[in-house]
């Protein structure tokens, strides 16, 4: 070869590294984050088990961007269907009030609802302070835009009604909190989702989530049972609804899930007990909710036992764009026998069949079983479960917590299709 050639490919070459050399460590100086520990390593095995989660805070009647964000988060494609197969999306509360496209959004929630279950996932809603508002009739921030895209003030209370549909909606497929396993198993870890801050001392919070979300459930029903609070503005402020219950007032109140902004706003050692105590008491690894806005980015707060992921999305507030990101792992380990390494996984159907019964009802069988669903077939045996967490931005990841451990799960869990 010439030597001008060669001269001219290690020149090109030189270059390119030092290409990446420079826009990866510009990347990390406007990132201070710590080396990620999401890339040290590749695992040898694949995962017999993989969940991903997908969280996303206030949206506040902003259609344009709440899409935006589920498209960043590869949930929704262009038409904005849903494409996250068995992802989980959680949404934490406040889709109405401050931009005008409420309607879209509910109405996108609930086409997502259906096509995510019929691949596979999930979508869990949570009700905000600012649902809850809307059904008892303070209607302080609701815009003309807004009620004019429902059809007016009398269309719209009655889409808001125990019969509308979105009334409805909200009674079914919304509760004041969620507690979500990231895996089928009955041993899974749980994340808690609520709009506002759990306060350890809340008198409803057990058994934790029923004692909130029944009170939840009855008090919408009242506020949602016809005729409805004339709004205010212009009418005077209703309040709770007439026969409201000394704890559904409670859980309204400003102490309680839909309001109050302890976890978010209090300094960070007496936040870090109560994320003990709660992560205790709930039976859940950490307490994720939104409410509380930071313009800039997701809070992490305790490690990562607390995370609040309200970073105003809606362009009523101008803030970033963000999703909470959680890939959750199984990938089996066995001993390594005369330096062999590993079995290929069980299949789901060399699992004991009598004891896949014994699980009762949590067992689903499916007649459509896809390949994907067999092969990660019955979760029994060493694992390493790995919880990535990223906190995902138009231009940027950022890891706020990777946690590892070994775990055994004792009982055959033969997963097809979750519930
Ligand atoms: C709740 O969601 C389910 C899908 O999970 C859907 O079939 C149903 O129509 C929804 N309920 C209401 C009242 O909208
Ligand atoms: C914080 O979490 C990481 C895992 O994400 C763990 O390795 C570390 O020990 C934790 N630190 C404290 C102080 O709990």
């Amino acid at each position: 070869m010439p030597s001008r050639q060669k001269l001219l490919i290690i020149s090109v070459i030189s270059f390119i590294l030092l290409y990446i050399l420079i826009s990866r460590s510009s990347s990390t100086a406007s990132d201070p984050s710590p080396h990620d520990p999401s890339r040290r390593e590749t695992p040898k095995v694949q995962p017999a088990f993989k969940q991903r989660l997908i969280a996303v805070g206030d949206l506040h009647g902003d259609i344009n961007n709440a899409q935006k964000v589920l498209r960043m988060a590869h949930l929704i494609d262009d038409q904005a269907n849903w494409v996250g197969g068995e992802d989980i999306l959680v949404q934490t509360g406040d889709i109405v009030d401050r931009g005008a496209h409420a309607l879209d959004i509910y109405r996108l929630m609930q086409k997502l609802r259906g096509q995510a279950e019929g691949q596979g996932g999930r979508v869990v809603s949570v009700l905000g302070n600012h649902e809850v508002m809307n059904a008892i009739g303070d209607w302080r921030y609701v815009t003309q835009d807004d009620i004019k895209v429902f059809g007016g003030t009398k269309r719209r209370q009655e889409a808001l009604a125990k019969d509308g549909w979105l009334g409805a909606e909200w009674l079914a497929n919304y509760s004041i909190t969620a507690s979500v396993p990231l895996s089928p198993h009955p041993s899974s870890p749980r994340l808690s989702f609520t709009h506002g801050s759990l306060r350890p001392s809340f008198p409803s919070l057990l058994p934790y989530p029923d004692a909130i979300n029944d009170l939840g459930k009855s008090l919408l029903t009242k506020a949602l049972n016809p005729p409805l609070n004339p709004p205010y503005p212009p009418s005077p402020y209703s309040g709770l609804p007439k026969d409201h219950t000394r704890e559904e007032a409670e859980l309204y109140a400003e102490g309680g899930p839909l309001w109050w902004r302890g976890l978010a706003e209090r300094e960070e050692g007496q936040v870090c007990k109560w994320a003990e105590e709660l992560k205790e008491k709930l039976g859940v690894r950490r307490i994720i909710g939104g409410h509380t806005p930071n313009f800039e980015h997701i809070v992490s707060r305790c490690n990562g036992s607390i995370i609040i992921i309200d970073t105003g999305i809606s362009s009523a507030y101008g803030g970033v764009l963000s999703a909470l990101e959680i890939v959750y792992t199984l990938t089996p380990v066995k001993e390594a026998k005369e330096g062999h390494r590993q079995d290929p996984f069980i299949l789901a159907s060399t699992i004991d069949q009598d004891e896949d019964k014994r699980q009762g009802e949590r067992v689903i069988e499916d007649e459509q079983v896809d390949a994907k669903a067999s092969v990660r077939g019955g979760l029994k045996g060493r694992y390493i479960e790995r919880e990535e967490v990223h906190a995902i931005y138009e231009k940027r990841r950022k890891w706020i917590a990777v946690e590892e451990r070994e775990v055994v799960l004792l009982k055959s869990y033969r997963y097809m299709h979750r519930p």
